[in-house]
C-alpha cells in the first residue's frame, strides 16, 4: 500500500492541504468537528483512486486536487451521517463525532462538508464532473435508505444486498475513478473501464467491510465490531449463513437480530453460526471475484506505473484489516 501511494505522495499531500483550507468556517464548531474527523485519518482511498485514474489517462493539470478533496469530503459527510444512523461510538480509533458532540452537530457538519464539496467542484467548473458526482451522491442516499428499509429483514437475498452495496458504497468509488478518466480526457471505452473498475472494487470494499464487522479486531479497525448485527443489518456473511442453517438456528439468529440490546452471548452465538456455515470465507470469496473482475477491465490500458498501482490498490482492498 505504501509503495502504491508513493507515486502520488505529493498529490495526496496537496489534497491534505486542500482539506485544511476548505474546512474553515465562520462557525468555530464546524471547523472543530470537521478537523477532528479529517485529522483522525482515514485511508484516503477515494482520493487515491481519483488521482491514479486521472494520471493513468494522462492528466497533468491541477483540478484533481480539489476534486479528490471534494470526494473525500463527501465520504466524510456520509460517515458523519452514517454514525448517527448506526449509533456508532467509535470511528477511526477515536470517539465518533456523535459521541463527542451529539447527533445534531454531526448531521449539520455532515451537511456543511457535503455543501462545501459541491462548492469545490463548481469552482473547477466541469459540468460532466458535477453530473457524475451528483448522481453518485443520490445513489449513496438511496443505498443508505434501502439499508434502513431492509433492517432486520432475514429474507434479504444476496442480489438485494448487492444492489444496496452498489449504491451505498461502490457508486462513490466508481464516481472517483470515472472523474479521473474525465479529467484525463479519456475516450468513452476507457472512461467506462475505469468506472467499471471502481464499481467492482467498490463492491469488494464493502463486502470486506461487512466481514470485518464480524471478524475484525476493533483496535485495528478503529471502530466497533458487531455493530451491523446490533443495528439489525443483514449483510452477506449472515445472508449466506441464513441460507444454509437449520430452522432452529434461524430462529436463534432472529432472536438476536430483533433483540433490543445485543449482548456478548448473542453476538457469540451468531458468530459461531457464521463460522459454522463459512459466511466469512464465502463473502471473502465473492469479494475476491469482484476484485478480479475489476482488475481484468484494466487490461484495456497499456502497462504503466499507474495501472500497476490501481491493480495493487484492488488487491489491498482484500488484505486490509481496517
Ligand atoms: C457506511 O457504511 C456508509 C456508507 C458507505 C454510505 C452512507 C450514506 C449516507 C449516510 C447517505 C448520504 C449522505 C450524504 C451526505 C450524501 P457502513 O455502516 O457499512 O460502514 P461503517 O462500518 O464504516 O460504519
Ligand atoms: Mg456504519
Amino acid at each position: 500500500m505504501e509503495e502504491v501511494l508513493a507515486i502520488i505522495r505529493e498529490d495526496l499531500q496537496r489534497v491534505e492541504e486542500e482539506f485544511r483550507r476548505r474546512l474553515k468556517s465562520r462557525v468555530p464548531l464546524i471547523t472543530q468537528i470537521a478537523e477532528h474527523l479529517v485529522k483522525s485519518g482515514g485511508k484516503r482511498l477515494r482520493p487515491a483512486f481519483l488521482i491514479l485514474s486521472a494520471k493513468l489517462c494522462g492528466y497533468d493539470g491541477d483540478a484533481h486536487i480539489p476534486l479528490a478533496g471534494a470526494i473525500e469530503f463527501i465520504h466524510t459527510a456520509t460517515l458523519l451521517h452514517d454514525d448517527v444512523i448506526d449509533n456508532a461510538e467509535v470511528r477511526r480509533g477515536n470517539p465518533s463525532a456523535n459521541t463527542l458532540w451529539g447527533n445534531e452537530a454531526s448531521v449539520l457538519v455532515g451537511d456543511f462538508l457535503f455543501s462545501r464539496s459541491f462548492s469545490m467542484m463548481v469552482e473547477v467548473g466541469d459540468m460532466r464532473v458535477l453530473e457524475i458526482v451528483a448522481q453518485a451522491t443520490t445513489h449513496l442516499a438511496e443505498g443508505e435508505t434501502l439499508e434502513l428499509v431492509k433492517t432486520a429483514d432475514l429474507e434479504t437475498t444476496e442480489e438485494e444486498n448487492l444492489e444496496l452495496i452498489v449504491q451505498k458504497t461502490a457508486s462513490l468509488i466508481s464516481a472517483a475513478t470515472r472523474v479521473g478518466a474525465v479529467l484525463g480526457g479519456a475516450p468513452p471505452e476507457q472512461e467506462e473501464a475505469l468506472a467499471e473498475y471502481g464499481l467492482q472494487v467498490g463492491i469488494a470494499f464493502q463486502l470486506v467491510d461487512d466481514c470485518l464487522d464480524y471478524a475484525g479486531q476493533a483496535e485495528a479497525l478503529g471502530k466497533g465490531v458487531g455493530v451491523d448485527l446490533r443495528e439489525g443489518k443483514v449483510t452477506l456473511p449472515l445472508i449466506h449463513t441464513l441460507k444454509n442453517c437449520t430452522q432452529e438456528e434461524r430462529r436463534r439468529i432472529r432472536d438476536v437480530v430483533l433483540a433490543e440490546e445485543l449482548d456478548q452471548r448473542g453476538l457469540g452465538q451468531v458468530l459461531d453460526l457464521v463460522q459454522k456455515y463459512g459466511g466469512i470465507s464465502y463473502t471473502m470469496g465473492r469479494a475476491r471475484e469482484y476484485v478480479e473482475r475489476g482488475k481484468e477491465v484494466l487490461s484495456l490500458f497499456p502497462p504503466s506505473t499507474e495501472r500497476e498501482a490501481l491493480l495493487s490498490l484492488a488487491d489491498y482492498v482484500l488484505k486490509r484489516r481496517y
